[in-house]
């Protein structure tokens, strides 16, 4: 039985993130009455702040970050809930005080507790083990629950090491590892698609389908996130979860059921059954003054964009090729999962049969203009035989609406508060995934494979990104993209 009332305490609420999306996620869902109605959120941080100089700054981060219009009066008692505690998440007696408040805020009542840690990855460890410290990992008076957000660990041991480290506090179904693609309502959206639709499921599959394809590009760069960004690198900050994650939605076979772990057991079985990427297959590139960023390393070798090639050794998808690619700097923000289907075993038209056309492609388009695309060949009207592309296109805001797609991050925290994992991150995902991209980042740091790509910023990425398509006859579907 859930307890009545709920308790969202989150560490690092005097960080960006906090500020940038996670109040105003709260804050939409709180105005569209989509949240618990007895909730309270403890902000922490060793920050000399208050709480009414918290709610300052969240009342600002609200104004300039939110999807929905600003509403004064909702804002006057959502903010009574704030609170915040000052303290330091190293210490053991400062967990052990923020307990205390915590006990005393919900009256020595039954709450669920939700805990967001919202901090630089070398905290997790420290807060984990105080957390367990004060014991307040322990559901006597309610569910404690957790969440922790990406990068979980930058490598396969180190990965392997804190999940260790979260279990010897957390059982595996208190734990909620976020990767914010899920919450989106596209990538979502690639499951109902798939699996309320018999006409495509029915021809997803290596029978019919010749190449996939996962393009996740960015107009921004690095911005002042160097620091962080430099020891991370494309690898790491994108493919390693939100990259898989598409591929996984993309790949994997329906689930008995929508329960949380029916659906990731299958996530883990397509991440299983990804052949080790060889490195031939991998494009690494870096833009044009990179180096001239403050906080990157002279000789930095830390890739800015890559592409890469993989098979998933499986009955369904076996020697079909997934293609991904994402990068920073590039010429616009656009995320596609193109599907491209076969050419038709014989043509009888008098066209010239080796031309790009005949192959239906069908594009779901994440963002930034969410929708589908599905292209096939028409015959032009006149007395030849000669056929054109036409492009079947249909957008969510066609539909629903202009701001028809919430935030990412209200999704996902409306389902922690309600213990839905479904759209989390399991353990055994996490291992899996740093298997596949670990070996290639190993190399790529010791400069072994194809040579570092320079990019001019603006364009698409390295030229010979399109090489490693020409080569099989394919090519780069941006129909998303107009
Ligand atoms: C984050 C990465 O996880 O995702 C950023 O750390 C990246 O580098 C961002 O810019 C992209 O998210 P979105 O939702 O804008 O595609």
């Amino acid at each position: 039985m859930p307890a009545t009332q709920n308790t969202l305490v989150i560490f690092g609420a005097t960080g960006d993130l906090t500020q940038r999306k996670l109040i105003p996620a709260l804050f939409n869902q709180y105005v569209q009455d989509n949240l618990p109605d007895d909730f309270t959120i403890v902000g922490f941080s060793i920050e000399d702040y208050t709480t009414e100089t918290l709610c300052e700054r969240l009342h600002e981060g609200i104004q300039q970050f939110s999807s929905h219009s600003y509403d004064s009066t909702h804002w006057a008692t959502f903010s009574e809930r704030i609170h915040y505690v000052q303290g330091d998440l190293t210490r053991a007696d400062s967990l052990q005080a923020l307990n205390e408040t915590l006990n005393q805020l919900e009256n020595n009542a039954p709450a669920d507790r939700l805990y967001y840690l919202a901090i630089a990855p070398r905290f997790i460890e420290p807060t984990m083990h105080n957390l367990g410290m004060a014991n307040m990992q322990v559901q006597d008076n309610g569910a404690r629950k957790v969440i922790i957000e990406k990068p979980f660990g930058k490598d396969l041991e180190s990965a392997s090491e804190l999940n260790d480290v979260v279990h010897s506090v957390f059982d595996e179904s208190q734990v909620y590892r976020i990767d914010h693609y899920l919450g989106k309502e596209t990538a979502q959206n690639i499951l109902f698609f798939r699996f309320a639709n018999h006409v495509f499921e029915s021809v997803w599959s290596r029978e019919h389908i010749d190449n996939v394809q996962i393009t996740v590009a960015e107009s921004v760069d690095v911005g002042r996130r160097a620091g962080y960004y430099d020891q991370a690198g494309v690898m790491r900050d994108m493919i390693q979860n939100h990259l898989l994650q598409l591929l996984t939605l993309t790949a994997m076979e329906p689930p008995a059921s929508f329960s949380a772990d029916e659906l990731r057991n299958e996530k883990v079985k397509v991440l299983k059954a990804v052949r080790p990427i060889e490195l031939q297959d991998t494009v690494r590139g870096q833009y044009e003054g990179y180096h001239e960023i403050e906080g990157v390393a002279d000789n930095s070798l830390t890739p800015t964009y890559a592409a890469l090639k993989l098979y998933i050794d499986n009955w369904r998808w076996q020697g079909v090729p997934f293609y991904l690619r994402s990068g920073k700097a590039l010429k616009a923000k656009a995320t596609q999962i193109s599907i491209s289907f076969k050419r038709p075993p014989r043509l009888m038209f008098d066209m010239n049969i080796g031309q790009k056309y005949t192959r239906n492609v069908l594009s779901l388009c994440i963002q930034p203009d969410e929708g589908i695309h599905f292209t096939f060949e028409t015959k032009v009207p006149s007395q030849t035989m000669q056929t054109e592309l036409a492009d079947m296109e249909w957008h969510y805001r066609s539909i629903f609406g202009e701001s028809a797609t919430p935030e990412a991050y209200e999704r996902l925290l409306v389902d922690a508060l309600n213990g839905d994992a479904s759209l989390f991150i399991r353990s055994d995902e996490i291992v899996q995934a740093w298997r596949i991209v670990d070996p290639i980042i190993k190399a790529w740091e010791t400069d072994e494979g194809n040579p570092m790509e320079s990019y001019a910023r603006g364009t698409w990425g390295p030229a010979v990104v399109d090489e490693m398509l020409e080569n099989h006859g394919f090519e780069w579907h941006m129909e998303c993209v107009h």
